[in-house]
C-alpha cells in the first residue's frame, strides 16, 4: 500500500517511489529503502515537500518524527553539491554496468551543469572543473565507458544537455587528436569543453528558449554569448587561456564565416575547431521544433557533404572514426 506522506515524516527503513523523472531526484534509483538521514537530506536540499512511501515494502508510516525544514529558497548551491557527489558515486563505482553507468553520469552532469548556470561563480566553477577531471579521467581510462557515453542519445533540446552532449563529444575528439601530445592539460581541455556555452547565462531566456528559429535581431544578440563567457572565464580564472579560447572560439569556422571575429584556418585554436565539430553535430542531432533531428549517420553525411569547408578536415575525418 501506497501513502503520501511530508518529507518530515519519512524515516530510516521505509521505502520511497519517487518520480520516474530523473530531474525531480537526485538519486540514480527511484524506489529504494531509507537507509540513512543523508538521503532525507539530499530529498529535502532538492526542493522536496513530500514522497510517496510504500509500506508494505519498508517500515509501516506511523506519523512524525520530526518538524519539517522548509525547504530553502536558493537550492541552487546544494543542487550543484549534490549532482558533483552523485557524479563522484558513479564515477567510482566500478560495478555499476557500463550502459547504466554511462547513462547515469551523463545524467548527473546535466544536473551538475544546471547547478552551475544558476549562478557561475568562481567557487562553482572549481568545483564543477573537479568534478569533470573524473568523467576526463574516465573517458581516457575506460573504453567500455567512453563508448558507451557516445551512444547516449540524450537529443531533446536543452542548454545543459547540449553542454554535456558536446563536452563528451569533444573529450571523446581530443583523446584520438592529441594522444600523441602529452602537453596538452586534459583536464582544463575537458572543463573548456563542458562549459562552452557558459555566455549564454547571459542571454535573455525567452532567446535561449525560444522553440522557433532566432530572428536577425535575436542571432545578433545569441552572437556575443562566445565572447561573455570567455570574458566571464577570464574573471574566475579558473581554467587554462588556451581552454577558454573554445569558449571564445567554438563559433568560428575555418573559412571565415563564423563568429564573433570571423577567424579563418589555422588562427582558430585546435581546441576551438574540437569544439565546434562536436557542436555542430549535437546541434544536427538534436531534436528542435524549426528543422529536422538528423540521425547521427545523417548528420556526419551532412557534415561532409554540406559543410566542410566550415570545419577543419582532419577534425571532422577523426571526428568520424568515432563513430565505427
Ligand atoms: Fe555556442
Amino acid at each position: 500500500m501506497k501513502k503520501k506522506i511530508p518529507i518530515g515524516e519519512l524515516k530510516l527503513g521505509m521505502y520511497v517511489n519517487l518520480p520516474s523523472a530523473w530531474r525531480a531526484h537526485p538519486f540514480l534509483r527511484n524506489s529504494f529503502t531509507i537507509t540513512s538521514e543523508k538521503q532525507i537530506r539530499k530529498l529535502i536540499d532538492h526542493g522536496i515537500h513530500h514522497v510517496i512511501i510504500d509500506v508494505s515494502q519498508g517500515t509501516q508510516h506511523d506519523g512524525p518524527i520530526r518538524k519539517t525544514k522548509e525547504p530553502e529558497k536558493d537550492f541552487t548551491r546544494d543542487l550543484q553539491t549534490v549532482a558533483s557527489e552523485n557524479l563522484k558515486e558513479v564515477i567510482a563505482d566500478k560495478k555499476m554496468p557500463p550502459p547504466q553507468r554511462a547513462q547515469a553520469i551523463h545524467n548527473h552532469s546535466v544536473n551538475m551543469m544546471k547547478g552551475l548556470w544558476e549562478n557561475p561563480t568562481g567557487e562553482k566553477i572549481s568545483e564543477f572543473k573537479k568534478t569533470v577531471c573524473g568523467v576526463v579521467d574516465l573517458v581516457f581510462s575506460d573504453n567500455a565507458i567512453s563508448n558507451q557515453l557516445l551512444k547516449i542519445t540524450s537529443y531533446d533540446y536543452d542548454t545543459y544537455i547540449h553542454s554535456v552532449n558536446v563536452g563528451v563529444l569533444a573529450i571523446s575528439l581530443a583523446r584520438e587528436i592529441l594522444k600523441k601530445h602529452d602537453q596538452h592539460d586534459m583536464h582544463a581541455l575537458g572543463a573548456g569543453f563542458f562549459l562552452h556555452d557558459i555566455g549564454k547565462v547571459y542571454i535573455d531566456e525567452a532567446i535561449i528558449n525560444k522553440p522557433e528559429k532566432l530572428n536577425e535581431q535575436e542571432m545578433g544578440i545569441m552572437r556575443r554569448h562566445p565572447a561573455m563567457g570567455f570574458k566571464l572565464l577570464n574573471e574566475t580564472r579558473q581554467i587554462s587561456i588556451e581552454s577558454r579560447l573554445i569558449v571564445l572560439q567554438h563559433h568560428e569556422r575555418d573559412n571565415g564565416i563564423g563568429y564573433p571575429r570571423k577567424l579563418r584556418g589555422e588562427d582558430i585554436h585546435i581546441y576551438g575547431r574540437i569544439c565546434s565539430v562536436a557542436d555542430v553535430f549535437d546541434a544536427l542531432v538534436s531534436k528542435r521544433p524549426y528543422k529536422p533531428q538528423l540521425k547521427p549517420f545523417d548528420a556526419l553525411k551532412l557534415m561532409k557533404e554540406e559543410m566542410l569547408d566550415h570545419l577543419h578536415k582532419e577534425v571532422f575525418e577523426q571526428f568520424v572514426l568515432l563513430f565505427r
